[in-house]
């Protein structure tokens, strides 16, 4: 397979990684809930990726749960030194697949010892605090006892770097006042650009955003602007989608998922995009239109 010339990097948890990651919750069975079909397809996706030169991978122990983590533990460990594992905690599931909030400080610490298990490792390179809010966007209200929870953790030394995800900009500020903030993961993608304003305030702090869902998630982006514009440029509305977001910010880093080793392909080779000043105006233009 060709390397992947995807070099563009930013500095995330003190280390270098690539702009183009992977999120690794696809691997999981439907639902993001039990095994998977083909567990030896997820191993070759995951280290298909890492060789491609892949260095930030996704993941949550909530995710199956364990089986992400179990299986990039599989696929990777022990782990290159330069790849940075950021997983999150908040949320556990119930026996039906339910995804429920799991915020106290004592869910957030058993939520670390899993992440620690599951992976193989000793310390966790980012851990997000997965705030639940309106499940996929954020709602107000304080996030301290959270962060002062792995503040804790931190101070432990079992979580290195802490991380957000599903927040506000006011909980952003009052999670600074406690802990360093290297990341930010929120719900945002060509079409969803709610978070528009955040992206441009963390990049002039040099904080990494990282969309989640940036090809739409359970609900892929269908848009007929986008596929003209992907057939115009011989490139799929999928690569355009992502190769979009790495134009939008500097400090934007791509978790797209996926359990096809086909669309990884893609998906990594849309770093090679570049999209000039017209088409970039006409990509911004679709979040306006009503058929988008
Ligand atoms: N913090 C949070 O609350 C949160 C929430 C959701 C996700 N996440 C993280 O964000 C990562 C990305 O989100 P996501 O995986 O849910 O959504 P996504 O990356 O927006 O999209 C994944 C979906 O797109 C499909 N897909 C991927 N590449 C494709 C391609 N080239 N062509 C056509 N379809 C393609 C996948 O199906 P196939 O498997 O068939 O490719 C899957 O259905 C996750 O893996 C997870 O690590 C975080």
């Amino acid at each position: 397979m060709p390397k992947s010339d995807f070099t563009d990097t930013f500095e995330l948890a003190g280390r270098r990684v690539r702009r183009m990651g992977y999120g690794a919750m696809q691997l999981a069975g439907p639902g993001v809930f039990g095994p998977p079909k083909d567990r030896g397809a997820c191993i070759a996706i995951l280290r298909e990726a890492v060789a491609a030169g892949v260095n930030h991978i996704d993941t949550s122990d909530f995710y199956g749960p364990h089986i992400t983590n179990q299986l990039i533990r599989e696929a990777l460990h022990p782990y290159p030194d330069n790849l940075v594992i950021v997983t999150k905690v908040g949320a556990v599931r119930g026996d039906d697949g339910a995804w429920l909030p799991a915020l106290e400080p004592e869910d957030l610490k058993r939520g670390v010892h899993d992440n620690l298990r599951n992976l193989g490792v000793d310390a966790l390179d980012v851990v997000n605090v997965r705030i639940m809010g309106n499940v996929h966007s954020p709602a107000e209200g304080s996030i301290e006892k959270q962060v002062v929870a792995l503040a804790g953790l931190q101070r432990e030394g079992l979580v290195r770097h802490i991380g957000l995800s599903n927040v506000t900009p006011a909980q952003i500020e009052e999670a600074q006042r406690i802990a360093e903030i290297v990341c930010v993961q929120n719900h945002y993608n060509i079409v969803q650009r709610e978070d528009d304003a955040l992206v441009d305030a963390l990049a002039a702090k040099g904080i990494a955003y990282v969309p989640f869902f940036p090809l739409g998630g359970f609900t892929p982006i269908q848009s007929s602007a986008l596929s003209d514009v992907a057939l115009r440029i011989g490139a799929t509305p999928m690569q355009v989608a992502l190769a979009w977001l790495l134009h939008r910010a500097p400090n934007i880093l791509l978790i797209p998922g996926t359990s096809a080793l086909a669309h990884l392909r893609e998906n990594l080779s849309a770093g090679q995009l570049r999209l000039d000043d017209a088409v970039l105006a006409e990509l911004d233009a679709i979040a306006d239109r009503a058929d988008k």
